[in-house]
């Protein structure tokens, strides 16, 4: 059915778009960084600035749009942002508008040419793009059949040259042209364009990818995310799904892609700028392995009180009584926020007595699961904008589950997404490999576990009063853990130049091998392995020789005398065995070749301490292996493409 009013050329898209079905619908979206300003500063140094504090997003390439007296001018440049700096050094640029981006490639390898913006085809626009433009190709080839040619690979600027050529065509103003370009576009994106012909106005839009607007003084900042507004101002506005945002001439107008206004609700964002720093670390990552004394405090703050025998969640206070009568939980997540929910299915499962499945959010959303009433999936995710676990959300939304969400980044996309949820309150992370988040994690799910336990009556009062208060002592048993860095140094640089690495654990100390491993392969490129240590005899033992590094988390534990016997079969094949061994184990040193110590503590609770040493050790051999932690190759803070 063509939709009233809608030229051929429109009509064509819109049934490539109705083709492409659900999946479309739910965010293929890319990372990438997008900050914009318009006021009365120097746009320049506000934008180059921004994409500094937003290149965890993406970082292969960066560009920046400026306009003054002379013009909308783009410059763009493929690496880090300090190569776009460099190429401006030494440039007269002064304006008070511009945009900047900076980029995690999807369409097309990343060079200059591909580097946003991108102007439209008679340059009267320049865009920027976080996103996938699903029907890309058939706007393209409409465009080409047009006579129109094209810079670049990406879909990027065919969603330029649409939205000018719908400007150019149609007679109305730029928004409107956006507008309609915007309701035939499949796939997610947040936008913000620039246009040569009016020098006080951007426009920016979203859908199914993060845009926050910072409100100053006659000024006004479009972000990804807060991080580059919040040095100007706290307050700031989360743009909807749907909304495009205009600011022309000092004022802001927010309407929806069917054209109804709607008035923005601003709120203040509670970032400190110091947060948003290095604070004197020399990577990101070190910071938040060192905060997080801090972080697990904050996270357990104002929700445990040993004293008072006392756990609760605001954000879940209405949903416990569905909590404690669910039949089943469903975890899902990706990569760290996945090991999380493994080590809560533990948790869950013994203190609560409900069964648990943890899945991938990335295999959940492509089979047909079973998902029944009364079940509740609980999504993880530091980010909460991973397009994986966004989707798994929905799917299982759309057959009924509560869903709960256990995020970090306040407003994000799955915290809203769900019905109901606690934040972790780790503070940013910036560094790509997760820290402070697992441990945030796993603190948060625990005192969910923890309260459904407690009002399903599957706890022991006496249990419960002793994870409590063991709970409260874990930020100094993390510090305690912290105080051994040197040494963990030391052991890192005896094996800077392994190729190889495995990992093995027990109960709940298995997910934190994975996580181990995991910290390990993502920032200094070692291939490495975990592993339930039961597991190495039925394969991965054939690996172990005196050039194989075994790191296995053998704490005093339920499973101890199990992974001691696992470590022997290690040894006895010359495997060079690092253990994190109980404070006190007198056992263990004449056995392997190195151990950790890390303080005792309740085995459920042991997660939280046993996985500090595997991030130090693999932040040491990547350092010491001179490799760009905080920004690994290939990677990017948050995943939003499938
Ligand atoms: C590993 C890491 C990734 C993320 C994963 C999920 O250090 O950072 O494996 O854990 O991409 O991201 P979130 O938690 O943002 O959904």
């Amino acid at each position: 059915m063509q939709k009233a009013g809608m030229s051929g050329f429109l009509h064509l898209l819109y049934v490539s778009a109705q083709l492409s079905g659900w999946e479309f619908l739910t965010g293929n979206k890319t990372m990438c960084g997008i900050v914009a300003y318009v006021g009365h500063q120097e746009a320049c140094p506000i934008v180059i600035k921004g994409l500094k504090r937003l290149e965890y997003r993406g970082y292969d390439s960066a560009g920046i749009a400026l306009m003054n007296g002379e013009g909308l001018k783009v410059f763009k440049k493929k690496g880090k942002v300090a190569a776009l700096e460099s190429e401006l050094a030494g440039r007269e640029l002064h304006a008070t508008i511009g945009m900047g981006h900076t980029r995690w490639a999807t369409h097309g390898e990343p060079n200059d040419v591909n580097a946003h913006p991108h102007y439209s085809f008679h340059r009267k626009l320049a865009i920027i793009h976080n996103g996938i433009i699903e029907n890309y190709a058939a706007i393209k080839q409409a465009l080409l059949k047009k006579g129109h040619t094209f810079q670049s690979e990406t879909d990027t600027e065919v969603l330029g040259q649409f939205i000018e050529d719908i400007w150019e065509n149609n007679g109305g103003t730029l928004e409107e042209a956006v507008r309609l370009a915007l309701q035939e576009v499949v796939g997610a994106y947040a936008i913000v364009i620039m246009n040569e012909a009016e020098p006080t106005q951007l426009i920016a839009a979203r859908k199914g990818s993060p845009l926050v607007i910072g409100v100053g003084e006659n000024e006004y900042f479009f972000a990804s995310d807060a991080t580059p507004i919040v040095e100007y101002t706290n307050d700031v506005i989360y743009l909807n799904d749907h909304e495009i945002a205009v600011v022309k001439n000092g004022e802001l107008t927010v309407v929806t892609l069917n054209n109804d206004t709607t008035t923005p609700y601003v709120q203040k964002v509670e970032l400190e700028l110091a947060a948003i720093e290095k604070g004197g670390f020399d990577h990101f990552m070190l910071k938040e392995i060192f905060e997080q004394p801090r972080s697990i405090a904050d996270s357990m703050r104002g929700r445990v009180n040993a004293a008072d025998a006392m756990v609760q969640l605001g954000g879940l206070r209405d949903y416990m009584d569905k909590l404690a009568k669910s039949k089943r939980i469903v975890i899902v997540g990706c990569g760290t926020s996945w090991h999380a929910g493994l080590v809560a299915e533990y948790i869950f499962e013994d203190l609560a007595r409900i069964p648990v499945e943890v899945e991938y959010a990335s295999e959940f959303r492509y089979r047909n699961p079973i998902i029944k009433e009364g079940d509740i999936v609980i999504a993880i995710s530091q980010s909460g904008e991973t397009a994986d676990t966004l989707a798994a959300i929905e799917l299982a939304k759309s057959k009924g589950a509560t869903i709960f969400g256990v995020c970090n980044v306040v407003g994000s996309s799955i915290a809203r997404a769900t019905h109901a949820g606690a934040y972790t309150h780790a503070g940013p992370e910036i560094g790509v490999a997760s820290t402070k988040a697992f441990t945030a994690q796993v603190t948060v799910l625990t005192l969910m576990a923890l309260a459904a336990a407690k009002r399903k009556g599957t706890i022991a009062d006496s249990l419960f009063r002793q994870l409590l208060a063991e709970m409260e002592s874990i930020p100094a048993k993390v510090e305690r853990v912290l105080q051994a860095a040197d040494k963990i140094k030391e052991i890192a640089y005896i094996f800077t130049y392994a190729r190889n690495f495995i990992y093995l654990g027990r109960g709940l100390n298995f997910p934190v091998a994975l996580e181990g491993a995991l910290k390990l392969k993502e920032i200094s490129y070692i291939h490495a392995e975990g592993y339930p240590a039961a597991e190495m005899k039925h394969g991965p033992i054939a690996l172990i020789d005196e050039d194989m590094p075994v790191v296995v988390i053998a704490t005093n534990d339920s499973s101890y005398e199990k992974v001691v016997s696992n470590i022997q079969e290690v040894k006895a094949r010359k495997g060079r065995v690092i253990a994190i061994t109980t404070e006190g184990d007198t056992n263990l040193p004449g056995m392997v070749d190195f151990t950790i110590e890390i303080p005792k503590v309740h085995e459920i609770l042991m997660p939280l301490i046993s996985v500090i040493p595997l991030q130090l050790l693999a932040y040491d051999i990547a350092v010491m292996r001179g490799r760009n932690v905080d920004q690994p190759r290939n990677l990017a803070k948050s995943v939003t493409v499938e």
